[in-house]
């Protein structure tokens, strides 16, 4: 399956102020032109949506975009899941509230949602963060980042992943009785990785274990730092460095509960050339997790 990036984040909450101020005020994110008080689109360079926030009922991720370069590439992935069994439904609606120009639902075997895309829209305006103090987030060909979700049925979750949607796996490691497989799709370390976890283990929040964005140098991570912490945001995760894809980050909680992760200086890798290898050690330095369960 000819599948190219995460394409965008689609979120439902219950205050969409609340994701407009963290949006731009802590991440820096450029409000799009959508902007009511049922949908609410953030911007991270010139598509028109990069974060997708809906009104609803509670706090939670709706799904993950996956972006196809076309049509045909698009087809052809829904002809492959034909082939595999796996049920998805087309749907007019959510695309032109996504502006791509098309686009199917589906589940994976663990229950997170994706949402399989081609034709996204770019508006032409430039992006200009409102802080002043992100140049530019890193997407592109790598997309707009990467999640992390829990996966209770892991086997066949990897299965679903590496098998069909030909993602392949970056490192893999045992998280204190938890299996974690990072998988790449590009040259992003990891679009996706998945957590041998259930949807209600303590650290899945709002339906997602997190999400990652990227930006260019350290020093805009350090500025982003310092307006979570002026803006009272809780934190999930002090600053720190992963083994795996060496990138430099801290874990903010967001309105819809599961944290963000805001990072820079991720390394490479080769798709069709990488060699997976067991990291059983996350973190070179720091990422102390605050919130682990006292019971
Ligand atoms: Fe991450």
């Amino acid at each position: 399956m000819k599948l190219r990036s995460l394409g965008y984040l689609v979120v439902e909450a219950t205050d969409l102020s609340a994701w407009k101020s963290f949006g731009t005020e802590v991440l820096g994110l450029q409000v799009g032109q959508r902007d009511s008080d049922d949908l609410l689109w953030l911007r991270m360079d010139d598509r028109v949506q990069r974060i997708v926030i809906e009104r609803g009922e509670r706090d939670h991720v709706v799904a993950s975009g996956w972006e196809f370069r076309n049509d045909l590439d698009f087809e052809e992935a829904l002809a492959e899941l034909d082939a595999a069994g796996v049920a998805y439904r087309r749907d007019a609606e959510r695309a032109e509230r996504r502006a791509v120009a098309d686009l199917a639902v589906l589940e994976d075997p663990s229950g997170n949602i994706l949402e399989f895309y081609w034709g996204p829209t770019r508006d032409g305006v430039p992006f200009v963060s409102p802080t002043g103090r992100v140049s530019r987030f890193l997407t592109g060909d790598e997309g707009m980042g990467h999640v992390v979700l829990a996966c209770p049925n892991f086997r066949e979750t990897d299965a679903f992943y590496r098998r069909l949607l030909g993602f392949e796996l970056s490192d893999f490691a045992d998280m204190g009785g938890a299996m974690g497989h990072f998988l790449h799709i590009n040259t992003r370390h990891h679009s996706l990785a998945i957590v041998e976890a259930p949807q209600d283990a303590w650290f899945v929040k709002g339906g997602l274990v997190h999400l990652m964005i990227e930006v260019p140098t350290y020093e805009e991570v350090g500025f982003a730092l310092d307006r979570a912490t002026k803006a009272g945001c809780d934190f999930f995760e002090t600053l720190g460095q992963h083994e795996n894809d060496r990138m430099t980050s801290f874990y903010v909680r967001s309105p819809a509960v599961f944290p963000i992760e805001f990072g820079t200086g991720a390394i490479k890798v080769a798709y069709g050339e990488h060699v997976a290898e067991n990291i059983p050690f996350p973190d070179r330095w720091g990422h102390v997790v605050l919130d682990v369960p006292s019971a």
